[in-house]
C-alpha cells in the first residue's frame, strides 16, 4: 500500500489551497523542494503572484520569483492558478483558507467547506489532505471529512487520509518565518501522522512535533491564541485600574517583569485574524458540549472594549487641557491591526476612530503601510499614506509602525494638543499612555 512507505517520494506533488498570509509562505517553502501548485479562487491574487509580487509582504518578491515556474509540471517550483483542473495530479492537498467569525462571533466554516468540496472533487486513492486553518477541536474530522467523502466518493482512512498541521506565523514578523517555527503535525492514522510529519520535517528547519491525534493538534493551536488573548486582557484590565489610580501601567509592568516568572504581556488593541477570533472557535465548541467558558469570553469582552476605552481617555485628556471636543481635529497614527504590516483585518484602531467620531470630531488617519482602497472597502474610512502639513488638537499613536519612531510631534501639534500613546513607544513623547 502507498502509505506503508514513509519516505517522501521525489515525485510527490503538493497543492496549497488558499494563497493568503499562511498559504503563500508555505507554498513558497515547499516549492524549494517539491512541485507545488498554489490554488486560490481570487484570480487577481493569482495574477499578482504569477507576476512575482506578494501584496501581503510576507514573501519578498525576489524570493517568490526564485521558485515561480511558468508551467504546471512535476518539476520543483511553484505554479499558481485559479483553475481547479491544475491540482488534479497532486497527492498532498494542504488547505489554508480563512476561518473568520460572523457579526455575532460565531465561526464561519464556509471557506473550509468550499475548499473541502474543491479538494474532494479531485481526490484519488492514497491522497492526503492536510488542514492548516485554525479551527476548534473536531472540525477536521466532523465537519470537513464528510465533505471530502461526499465529493470524492472515497472512504476516509481506507482510500484517502487526513492530517492537521496548524500555522503559527505572525504577519509582518520577519524573524519567526514559517521554516523557523516548530510545526505541530498530526494524521488520521499513526502511519499518516508520521508521513505528514516527514513531509513538514523535510522543509521546516526548526523541526516538528507530531501530536497523538488531529483533535490534539487542533486544540493546541486554538489555545495558543486564546492564552495570549486572556493574558493581554489581564494587562488591559490593569491599565484601566492603574489609570484610575494615576499610576503608569508600563512602569508597573517593568517593575513586576524583574521577577523570573512574570509574563511580559503589554496592554493594547487586540485585532487581526487570529488572537481576537480563535477564542470564539474554542468557546463555541465548549458551549456545544454544555460548558460555558467564563475566562475565555471575559477576556474577549475586555479586549473588545479597549477601542472605546482609549477614545474615552483621549476625550478626557482633551477636556483636561481645555480643548473643545466638538469639531476638533484628531490625528490617528496607524490603522493596521499590528505594527509594520499592511493587514487591516479586524483592526481595532477602527474602534477608536468610530468612538471618537461619535463625539463629532474630525478624524485624520495616517498609515503608510495600509492600502487606501482596502480601508474604504472594508470600513468606509479614508486614510492618508502621506502626512498632511497640518496641526491637530489631539494625536493618538495607535500602531507602533517603525516610521512613527522618528515622528516629529511638534510639527503637527496645535499650541494646545493632547497626545496619547496606545503602544508605549519610548520615542513618542506623549502626554498619556495606555
Ligand atoms: N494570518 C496569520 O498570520 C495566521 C497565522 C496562523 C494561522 N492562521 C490561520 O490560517 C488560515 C488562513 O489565514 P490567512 O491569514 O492566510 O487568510 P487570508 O485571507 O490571508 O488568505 C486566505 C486565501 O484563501 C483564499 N480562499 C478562500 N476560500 C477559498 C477556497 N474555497 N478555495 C481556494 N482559495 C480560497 C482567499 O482568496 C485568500 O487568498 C486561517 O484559519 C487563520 O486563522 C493565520
Amino acid at each position: 500500500m502507498v502509505l506503508e512507505k514513509l519516505v517522501i517520494m521525489i515525485n510527490d506533488k503538493i497543492a496549497v489551497i488558499g494563497l493568503g498570509y499562511v498559504g503563500l509562505p508555505l507554498a513558497r517553502l515547499f516549492a524549494t523542494k517539491y512541485s507545488v501548485v498554489g490554488f486560490d479562487i481570487n484570480a487577481k491574487r493569482v495574477d499578482e503572484l504569477m507576476s512575482g509580487v506578494d501584496s501581503t509582504l510576507e514573501v519578498e518578491d525576489e524570493t517568490l520569483q526564485t521558485v515561480l515556474v511558468r508551467k504546471n509540471s512535476k518539476e520543483t517550483g511553484l505554479f499558481c492558478t485559479n483553475s481547479i483542473a491544475e491540482i488534479a495530479d497532486c497527492n498532498y492537498y494542504i488547505i489554508t483558507v480563512p476561518t473568520p467569525v460572523d457579526k455575532n462571533n460565531r465561526p464561519i466554516l464556509t471557506p473550509l467547506i468550499k475548499a473541502s468540496k474543491t479538494v474532494g472533487s479531485m481526490l484519488k486513492n492514497g491522497d492526503i489532505v492536510i488542514y492548516e486553518s485554525t479551527v476548534y477541536p473536531g472540525a477536521t474530522e466532523e465537519d470537513c471529512v464528510p465533505v471530502l467523502e461526499k465529493h470524492s466518493g472515497l472512504k476516509y482512512n481506507k482510500d484517502f487520509y487526513v492530517g492537521y498541521s496548524p500555522e503559527r506565523i505572525n504577519p509582518g514578523d520577519k524573524e519567526h518565518t514559517v521554516e523557523k517555527i516548530v510545526k505541530v503535525t498530526s494524521g488520521s492514522t499513526s502511519i499518516v501522522g508520521k508521513k505528514v510529519d516527514e513531509l513538514y520535517k523535510s522543509v521546516i528547519t526548526a523541526g516538528t512535533h507530531l501530536a497523538p491525534s488531529i483533535k490534539v493538534a487542533e486544540a493546541s493551536k486554538v489555545i495558543e491564541n486564546s492564552q495570549r488573548d486572556i493574558n493581554i486582557a489581564f494587562v488591559n484590565e490593569l491599565a484601566k485600574i492603574f489609570s484610575l489610580m494615576d499610576i503608569n501601567t508600563n512602569d508597573v509592568l517593568e517593575a513586576a517583569g524583574t521577577k523570573w516568572n512574570f509574563l511580559p504581556f503589554k496592554p493594547g488593541l487586540v485585532g487581526g485574524h487570529c488572537i481576537g477570533v480563535d477564542p470564539y472557535y474554542l468557546a463555541q465548541k465548549a458551549q456545544e458540549y454544555g460548558y460555558n467558558p467564563e475566562i475565555i469570553l471575559a477576556g474577549r469582552r475586555l479586549n473588545d472594549s479597549m477601542g472605546e476605552y482609549i477614545a474615552s481617555r483621549v476625550v478626557k485628556g482633551m477636556i483636561d487641557k481645555d480643548i473643545k471636543i466638538k469639531k476638533s481635529n484628531i490625528l490617528i497614527l496607524g490603522v493596521a491591526f499590528k505594527e509594520n504590516c499592511p493587514d487591516v483585518r479586524n483592526s481595532k484602531a477602527v474602534d477608536v476612530i468610530k468612538a471618537l467620531k461619535d463625539y463629532d470630531t474630525n478624524i485624520t488617519v495616517f498609515d503608510p503601510w495600509v492600502n487606501k482602497k482596502e480601508m474604504i472597502n472594508e470600513y468606509g474610512i479614508s486614510i492618508l499614506t502621506k502626512l498632511p502639513n497640518e496641526r491637530f488638537d489631539a494625536i493618538v499613536l495607535a500602531v507602533a509602525h517603525d516610521e512613527f519612531r522618528n515622528f516629529d510631534l511638534g510639527k503637527y501639534t496645535n499650541p494646545q494638543c493632547f497626545t496619547f500613546d496606545v503602544k508605549n513607544m519610548p520615542e513618542f513623547k506623549s502626554d498619556k499612555r495606555l
